[in-house]
């Protein structure tokens, strides 16, 4: 069986087009029929890896069938492999449908679940859950449903198989669907679809069954062909972590990685971390198979490219390049669920390598404090972590480490830890929010306390020497307030980020206010009452109404779900200066995106009032913009909206 290294996947995936490629990893017990199934999906579908693998590698060229891989690139890419010096057990495989290619993390289902799935689940679009319909939901099952939702799989497809030998019966399958769906509603995975198979019999694998007229629903294959999952990649924080400095002659300085998340230009300004220096893109190479390296005017995750700065500043391996705006922590006390991958257990009292994108340091573990009974999701005692073991960590680097956590980006919310002596990894690790994740659901109640402090009589408002439109006229610019309101999931930070960076770039002063932000500081004391979003709102519009008076624009994004609030918010910033923008899409794709896993959290009932589920949502009626989020990318509701602003508010 060839296996490929995560350096070749990513050049397979380099070469075709992103949309159409699917990560995904399989998990089940020895005895499910993992194998039964794969084996199908590949003999029904006319694709057989081995051959398909050999096909590339005896034609290399740049003119080759676009399902196969340059050797070129092959080899480079275990090269890079190498120098990372990471051992991998997880067998990959590629294989390819008129449709998609997929790239398969096959991983053994002996013993070593949890690091071999941590290891095959890390970059999964999905994972492929099988359940024997004999058995139904066993102990394993729900083990491996925790570990993908712990590495943030975004959809589990759960095929309960064997469905021959229980006679194709509907009622054991939705059996089996409740048990699984009444302990996966506590895990927050975003999205959950289970299909009737029989892996043996290749019923529904690939083709629909004439035994099963009661499932209306789509084969293995198809949902395979069909998920989207271009929405996986973190495509607005960028992050370029230098993993070689190139310096073929003196006029050229180079950078080369691979583009970790987001995406960047020539001539955009960029910060090195984590020396904070500032400079501009130079240029952008790119390597196509067969040819000599090659420029581009935009590069993207996860391409690798080698970038130059114009000007001549200090960047060496391990560093960071992001954009000035949007910067990742920079820290080295951090925490972190880890998996224990080593025979030897852990030492708290021994010093280990982390390596965290390209940057390496030395690490010590100052805490364990809980691990996860992965059988019963029970948390016990922190003791020292052994195989296989799963625990949130305080961790303390040597050296300053720039940090996303996973749940925002799991290219750079990621890391490994390596035994200084052996150099073997020992653990898989997930960084985690910087706040403690206990604190991150801000206390109802709080309220009270608010309504105590009177407001006082006594105050006059101070009228400036400086008025607003002499601000204005001095930046070029009037200043305004874009609110936009819609569901969770619509849309609205990754369109408020988009339009901020391309206002910005045309020198127009403009900040962004965010729902999710204030409520870590101002406004943390509010929870999700009808009264307290009424606050939230207040409080954010006049925020919004200072910065505006300031000179500097708004972009306020928050769900403002009621209409009475959003006309105050107009009344308070002012209604010349008042843009409502409609960040619209239907309840079902937002709750299919589901970023947060705020909806699945929703509808088990563990968040209560969320807006469109337990509240509601009062769509404006009369927005100046409205985008259908559904219909269209985010660069083009980024540009209708600037469209917008750029007509209505020119001086
Ligand atoms: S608003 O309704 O008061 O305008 P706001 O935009 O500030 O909401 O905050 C919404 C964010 O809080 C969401 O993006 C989500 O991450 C989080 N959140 C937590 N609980 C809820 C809830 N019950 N309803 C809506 N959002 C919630």
């Amino acid at each position: 069986m060839p296996n490929a290294t995560l350096s070749e996947i990513d050049a397979f995936l380099e070469r075709n087009a992103r949309s159409t490629l699917l990560r995904f990893s399989t998990a089940g017990s020895v005895d499910d029929g993992k194998s039964t199934l794969i084996g199908r999906l590949l003999h029904d579908s006319k694709n057989v890896y081995e051959d398909h693998l050999r096909a590339l590698q005896a034609v290399p060229t740049e003119g080759a069938d676009s399902n196969e891989l340059p050797l070129a690139l092959l080899t480079d890419g275990l090269k890079a492999e190498r120098e990372q010096g990471i051992t991998i057990d997880v067998a990959y495989r590629y294989f390819s449908t008129p449709k998609r290619h997929f790239i398969l993390a096959d991983t053994p289902g002996h013993e070593q679940y949890t690091r071999n799935m941590a290891t095959g689940c890390s970059t999964a679009n999905l994972t492929i859950l099988l359940i024997d319909a004999e058995h139904g939901v066993i102990t394993q099952t729900k083990r491996h449903a925790f570990i993908a939702s712990l590495l943030g799989v975004p959809r589990l497809l759960i095929t309960v198989n064997k469905m021959d030998l229980v006679d194709y019966s509907q009622s054991v399958f939705n059996r089996i669907k409740e048990d699984f769906l009444g302990f996966a509603g506590k895990l927050g995975i975003r999205e959950l679809r289970f299909i009737p198979v029989s892996a043996l019999r290749g019923e529904n694998v690939v083709t629909s069954s004439g035994l099963m007229p009661w499932y209306k629903g789509e084969t293995v294959m198809e949902y395979l062909e069909n998920v989207y999952v271009a929405g996986d990649t973190n495509m607005v924080d960028f992050r370029f972590p230098v993993q070689y400095v190139i310096r073929p002659n003196p006029n050229y300085r180079g950078y080369a990685g691979q583009i970790a998340a987001g995406a960047i230009r020539v001539g955009e300004e960029v910060m090195v971390l984590p020396s904070l220096r500032k400079s501009r893109i130079k240029s952008i190479d790119t390597r196509r198979a067969g040819s000599e390296r090659s420029q581009v005017e935009e590069a993207f995750a996860p391409m690798s490219v080698a970038i130059t700065l114009e000007d001549e500043i200090d960047v060496g391996r391990g560093d960071m390049l992001v954009r000035t705006h949007n910067v990742p922590r920079i820290q080295s006390q951090f925490e972190a669920m880890l998996v224990w991958m080593s025979d030897v257990p852990m030492d708290p009292d021994k010093p280990y390598l982390i390596r965290h994108t390209s940057r390496e340091s030395k690490i010590f573990i100052d805490a364990i404090n809980y691990k996860v009974d992965v059988n019963t999701l029970h948390r016990t005692t922190g003791t020292p972590l052994q195989l296989n073991e799963i625990g949130r960590v305080g961790l303390t680097a040597a050296k300053p480490l720039m940090l996303d956590s996973y749940r925002k980006n799991r290219a750079t919310g990621n890391f490994i830890l390596i035994d200084t002596a052996t150099f073997h990894t020992v653990g898989a690790g997930m960084i985690l929010d910087s706040l403690p994740q206990e604190l991150l659901p801000l206390g109802q109640g709080a309220t009270e306390l608010m309504e105590q402090g009177r407001v006082s009589t006594n105050i006059h408002p101070e009228e400036g020497a400086i008025t607003k439109e002499a601000r204005e006229s001095q930046a070029g610019f009037r200043a305004v307030t874009l609110w936009f309101t819609g569901l969770s999931g619509s849309g609205k930070s990754t369109i408020a980020k988009g339009l901020e960076r391309k206002i910005f770039t045309e020198g127009r002063p403009i900040y962004r206010l965010d729902g999710d932000n204030l409520r870590f500081g101002l406004n943390r004391d509010l929870g999700f009452s009808r009264k307290d979003r009424s606050e939230n709102i207040r409080r954010a519009a006049e925020t919004a109404r200072l910065f505006n008076q300031a000179g500097i624009s708004v972009i306020c994004s928050f769900i403002s779900p009621f209409k009475a609030d959003r006309d105050r918010a107009r009344e308070i910033i002012g209604a010349d200066s008042f843009i409502e923008v409609h960040i619209d899409s239907p309840i079902e794709v937002c709750e299919s995106r589901d970023p947060h896993g705020l909806y699945s959290k929703a509808r088990a009932g563990e968040i209560s009032e969320f807006t469109g589920i337990s509240s509601p949502y009062e769509a404006p009626l009369n927005p100046e913009v409205s985008v259908r989020t559904d219909q269209h990318s985010v660069e083009e509701s980024v540009n209708i909206i600037y469209v917008y602003l750029q007509k209505s508010t020119s001086l």
